[in-house]
């Protein structure tokens, strides 16, 4: 097997003068990106998992496997970690639970289909070009039994020093450009929602038949309120009132 993307290894992840990243942070739990990301993704997914009552998580592009090890250590979630860097499946594999780790490409699974619970897939498809991008949502919708999060680099980023400096980021979409990709990827039965997160892209996936009218909004509330409590929260982010009232809407129409 060997997934063909480039750029992915020693370097990209140790390396402080290899944009993008700026290593070097709290790498306790591999979040060596910005100190304070991990509280983030923590609320982030303490919520998902909470909220879907998700028990087989995919956490699809992995990393070094400090997400899937937090996931599988404090959630009680059994986590596959799926990668397609040589260099971080090889730590993915070291990490607690780390034998449930694997190399691969996301838009090409080798797993069966509805058979994980959730999918999380944080900063991964942004280095697709479009194409892939759809191909691998509709992977990740094809896998997962429930919901899907997915998250990327917000699209302002590419106007910053990082993004003029980063040469592996392809997609620089907002989040309702994510959902219209998602949508057209993932198929009947999936209800697509742009997330109002501030300094991320994100969308989330979910098939309401399963988790129910309100689970985006209860899941943006319990995301933020947790991210607060972290200390993680700068702000209310400002699109949350009309974030609110969509959901709101769209709970009253019945979808
Ligand atoms: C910014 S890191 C994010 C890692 C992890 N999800 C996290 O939040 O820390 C991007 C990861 O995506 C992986 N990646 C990039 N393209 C991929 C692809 N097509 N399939 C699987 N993994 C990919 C890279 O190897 C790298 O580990």
């Amino acid at each position: 097997m060997s997934p063909s993307i480039t750029g992915f290894e020693e370097q990209y992840f140790e390396d402080p003068g290899f944009a993008p990243g700026l290593k070097g942070g709290d790498e306790v739990r591999g979040y060596g990106y910005y100190p304070d990301y991990f509280a983030i993704v923590e609320a982030q997914l303490s919520a998902l998992i909470e909220l879907s009552g998700a028990s087989v998580l995919l956490d699809a592009g992995c990393g070094k496997g400090a997400l899937a090890a937090y996931a599988r250590r404090d959630l009680g979630c059994q986590v596959v970690g799926v990668d397609a860097s040589r260099y971080g499946v090889r730590w993915a594999a070291r990490a607690w639970g780390g034998e449930f780790t694997v190399r691969a490409a996301v838009g090409a699974l080798p797993l069966a289909s509805n058979s994980v619970d959730a999918v999380w897939c944080n900063g991964v498809l942004q280095y697709l070009d479009g194409d892939g991008a759809r191909a691998a949502l509709a992977e990740v919708a094809r896998v997962a039994r429930t919901v899907c999060f997915i998250s990327n680099i917000a699209a302002a980023q590419r106007r910053l020093e990082w993004g003029r400096s980063d040469l592996l980021t392809h997609l620089y979409l907002r989040p309702a450009q994510w959902a219209a990709l998602a949508a057209e990827a993932a198929g009947a039965g999936w209800r697509v929602t742009a997330l109002p997160f501030e300094g991320e892209s994100a969308i989330l996936l979910d098939r309401p038949r399963r988790t129910g009218a309100a689970l985006p909004l209860r899941f943006t509330e319990l995301a933020l309120e947790r991210m607060q409590r972290l200390g993680a929260l700068r702000r209310m982010p400002p699109g949350l009132e009309s974030f609110r009232a969509a959901c709101m809407r769209s709970a009253r129409a019945g979808h």
